[in-house]
C-alpha cells in the first residue's frame, strides 16, 4: 500500500519561505525553456460558469505534479477563498503516489516566487514604491515575496472593494510599510516603481499613461483569452516584455494575445522567463524603461513547488502519513 504525505496550507506556509522556493521555482522556469520539462497545456473546463484547471508537470529533478484548481470570484460573498486546488506529487520513475497537499497556499506561494524572479531580473533600482492593485489572497503573498527582493517602505494600494483594501493595509502595516491607500487605479500606479496587479478584473486597470520611469510591472490576473488587465499603452511602453510560457499566454490572456494579434506586440519581443532566468535573454534594457511580467501561472511551479515541500517535510518532519 502507497504511503502518501498529506501537508496542509498552514505546513506549506511553514516551510516554503521565499528565501528557498524562490531559487528553486526559478530553476524549473529555466528547465520548462529549454524544453526539458514535459508540460501539456492545461485542460480548461467551465463548471456553473466557472472556470476549473487540470494542470500536469514533469519537471526532471522535482517530479510529477497533478493540479486541479478552480476560479470562484463569487466565493467572496461565500467568505470562501476565490481560489482553490489540490495537488499531487507522483514519483517519476515508479509513478507512486508520493504527497497530496493543499492547493490554494501553494497556488500563492508558487505564484509569489514567479513574480520574485521577475523583480530579481527586471525591476529597477531599489528604493522606490511598490503599487498593488487587487488586494484579496494573492496580493498577500505577492507583498511578502516580491519585497524579499525589492526593499522599500512605501506601499501603494487600490482596490474596487473598500473592504479589500483596508483588511490588507492592516495587513501590510502589520508587515512593517506605509501603506497609502488610493482611490484609483491610477493614484496608486503614479509614481510607483514596482506595479502588481493581482485583482479579478477582465479589463484594463493599468494604463500605460500613468507608469513612471521607470517602472516594472507584474500582472497575474486576466487568465482567459478576451480578459485584459493592461491597456494598449502599457505594452506600448514596455521596452522588455516577459511571460511565464509563450505558448499559454497565447491561449489563456488577451493582454499578450490582443496586442501580438493586432500587430502591436511582435511574439519575437515576448520572452519566456526561464530565458530571461538563464541569461538567455535580458530582462532590462535601460534604467528608465518600463517592463512588463505577464503570468498565467504554470505546471512547473506547481509541481517543482510540490516536490521541494515533500522533501523538507520529509527533512523536517512535518505532516502526516497516510497509507492509501
Ligand atoms: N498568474 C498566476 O499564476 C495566478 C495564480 C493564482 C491566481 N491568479 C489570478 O490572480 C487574481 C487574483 O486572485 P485572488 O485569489 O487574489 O482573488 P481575490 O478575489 O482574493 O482578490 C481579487 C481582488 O481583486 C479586486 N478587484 C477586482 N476587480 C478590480 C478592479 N477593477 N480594480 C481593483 N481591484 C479589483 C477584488 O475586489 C478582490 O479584492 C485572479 O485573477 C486569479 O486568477 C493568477
Amino acid at each position: 500500500m502507497p504511503r502518501v504525505l498529506v501537508l496542509s496550507g498552514r505546513e506549506l506556509e511553514e516551510i516554503l519561505r521565499p528565501e528557498v522556493l524562490v531559487s528553486e521555482i526559478e530553476k524549473a522556469f529555466v528547465l520548462y525553456s529549454s524544453r526539458r520539462t514535459v508540460t501539456p497545456p492545461r485542460t480548461v473546463m467551465w463548471v456553473e460558469g466557472n472556470w476549473w484547471g487540470v494542470m500536469q508537470s514533469y519537471v526532471p529533478g522535482y517530479g510529477v505534479g497533478i493540479k486541479v484548481v478552480n476560479v470562484i470570484p463569487t466565493n467572496v460573498e461565500r467568505g470562501l477563498p476565490t481560489i482553490q486546488a489540490i495537488v499531487s506529487l507522483l514519483d517519476p520513475l515508479t509513478g507512486a503516489p508520493l504527497a497530496v497537499m493543499e492547493g490554494s497556499v501553494l497556488t500563492a506561494l508558487r505564484t509569489g516566487a514567479a513574480s520574485a524572479i521577475s523583480v530579481k531580473h527586471m525591476a529597477p533600482e531599489p528604493g522606490g514604491s511598490i503599487a498593488i492593485i487587487g488586494t484579496g489572497y494573492q496580493a498577500r503573498y505577492q507583498l511578502r515575496f516580491v519585497s524579499h527582493f525589492y526593499k522599500t517602505e512605501e506601499l501603494r494600494i487600490y482596490d474596487i472593494r473598500e473592504e479589500a483594501a483596508e483588511f490588507f493595509r492592516r495587513y501590510a502595516e502589520h508587515l512593517g510599510f506605509r501603506v497609502v491607500k488610493c482611490r484609483s487605479s491610477r493614484e496608486a500606479i503614479e509614481g510607483a516603481s514596482i506595479v502588481i496587479e493581482a485583482s479579478t478584473t477582465t479589463t484594463p486597470v493599468i494604463e500605460g499613461a500613468y507608469l513612471s520611469s521607470p517602472a516594472h510591472v507584474i500582472s497575474i490576473g486576466a487568465h482567459t483569452k478576451d480578459a485584459r488587465a493592461l491597456d494598449d499603452g502599457v505594452i506600448r511602453r514596455a521596452e522588455v516584455v516577459v511571460v511565464d510560457s509563450r505558448e499559454a499566454v497565447m491561449l489563456e490572456t488577451g493582454d499578450i494575445r490582443i496586442p501580438v494579434e493586432s500587430g502591436l506586440l511582435s511574439t519575437d519581443r515576448v520572452y519566456e522567463l526561464g530565458e530571461v532566468a538563464s541569461g538567455e535573454k535580458p530582462g532590462r534594457l535601460t534604467k528608465e524603461g518600463v517592463t512588463v511580467f505577464k503570468s498565467v501561472g504554470l505546471a512547473i511551479q506547481d509541481a517543482a513547488a510540490a516536490a521541494v515541500a515533500y522533501r523538507l517535510a520529509v527533512e523536517k518532519g512535518v505532516g502526516r502519513f497516510v497509507e492509501l
